[in-house]
């Protein structure tokens, strides 16, 4: 690979090649054929009626405790807009994904953030917290945690519920990877675990294609109708054109063995991620996630982040600005890799580039 060519280890985008085309285009057709009126016409916001049966038997709830949205993360919008007024206080972890702490804010919430460890929240930190604060929400990412690749261990679900029950704290549960899973056995949902006090999200962004925007809440029908009230005030009703095509994609039977792709194709890169931070950067600290789109690397001490993103620069790497995922600070020797939109070959050479940096930086 020629050191002019620029590595991106920045978004956590799915690989374009990763996208199921042909079976889109089959399914736009068969789905215009079938259902054209339903698809092109105004309708409830809360989405496509069909769409909305098919994701709640999926899912294992009524349709009324569905909520579909271009996407998920303009459905944490509209909650924000039903939720919080200026001033209230709302949990995140520490890192968490930045954009949704931007929408925190711009509604004027007042961010706190609960240190992440390797197995989840410190939830001696957050029972402090909660001491201290009576949050609207708790935002939790609890499978390959976007951006640290940690996912919260099954014990840790289960005290975290209970603390939550305790203290009346709505979670708010954000699990777009949690289907990528490349090995070992899944853990619960916290909306499995408390459904009535859970707000549950995920996304076919990463199953299918950012192109779709479909992504769904599930939980309490009261609250959702609540959302799903701002949700009619703002754009009327959902993409129903692009939702349409997914639903006969996933009747179609699409879903399991489109995963199964998506498996074989990103575990060799989290491997390849995993093999070159050994050989090239041994003293770096990095999560070891079994699946999802991230990993991510604490720094040796005395080496920051800021510093090695502008030595990598120089290198043809770009890396991502850690310190925006850090609600309240902190973060100077993190960096997020995601690997699933890049070769193994680019991945090791991106590493070693990486590795490079790090060497510059610190002398
Ligand atoms: C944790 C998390 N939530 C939400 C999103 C956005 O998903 P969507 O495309 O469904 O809005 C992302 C995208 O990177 C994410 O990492």
């Amino acid at each position: 690979m020629a050191a002019t060519e620029t590595i991106n280890f920045t978004r956590g985008v799915p690989a374009n090649e990763s996208f199921p085309v042909a079976e889109l285009t089959a399914a736009a057709n068969a789905a215009l054929a079938a259902n054209a009126e339903a698809m092109l016409q105004y309708g409830p916001s809360a989405g496509l009626a069909s769409l909305r049966v098919w994701l709640a038997e999926w899912q294992g709830v009524k349709p009324e405790q569905v909520l579909t949205g271009n996407g998920s993360l303009e459905l944490v919008e509209f909650l924000c807009t039903a939720l919080i007024k200026p001033g209230d206080v709302v949990f995140t972890e520490s890192p968490s994904y930045d954009r949704a702490i931007t929408l925190f804010r711009r509604h004027g919430a007042n961010v706190i953030g609960v240190p992440l460890q390797h197995d989840g929240p410190d939830l001696a930190a957050l029972e402090k917290l909660l001491g201290q604060h009576k949050p609207k929400l708790f935002y939790v990412i609890p499978d390959f945690q976007n951006p640290s690749g940690a996912t919260c261990s099954g014990d840790k679900r289960r005290a975290l519920v209970e603390l939550a029950r305790k203290h009346d704290l709505l979670l708010l549960e954000d699990a777009p990877y949690r289907m990528l899973r490349y090995r070992g056995t899944p853990e619960p949902t916290l909306f499995s675990l408390a459904p009535e006090r859970t707000l549950h999200m995920t996304s076919f962004t990463k199953l299918v294609a950012p192109g779709v925007r479909l992504g769904l809440m599930i939980g309490d029908a009261a609250m959702l109708a609540k959302i799903g009230k701002v949700a009619e005030d703002t754009y009327i009703s959902p993409g129903y054109f692009a939702h349409g095509v997914t639903l006969e994609w996933l009747k179609a039977g699409r879903l399991d063995p489109q995963i199964g792709k998506l498996k074989a194709l990103y575990a060799p890169r989290l491997d390849a991620c995993l093999a070159a931070l050994d050989k090239y950067i041994p003293d770096a600290v990095a999560t070891r996630p079994d699946g999802g789109f991230f990993l991510s690397l604490t720094l040796p001490e005395g080496v920051s982040s800021t510093a090695v993103r502008a030595a990598a620069a120089q290198l043809n790497l770009n890396l991502a600005d850690g310190l925006a995922f850090f609600p309240q600070g902190g973060g100077e020797r993190f960096l997020r890799l995601p690997f699933c939109a890049l070769t193994t070959a680019q991945i090791d050479e991106g590493i070693r580039r990486l590795a490079e940096g790090v060497r510059q930086a610190r002398s």
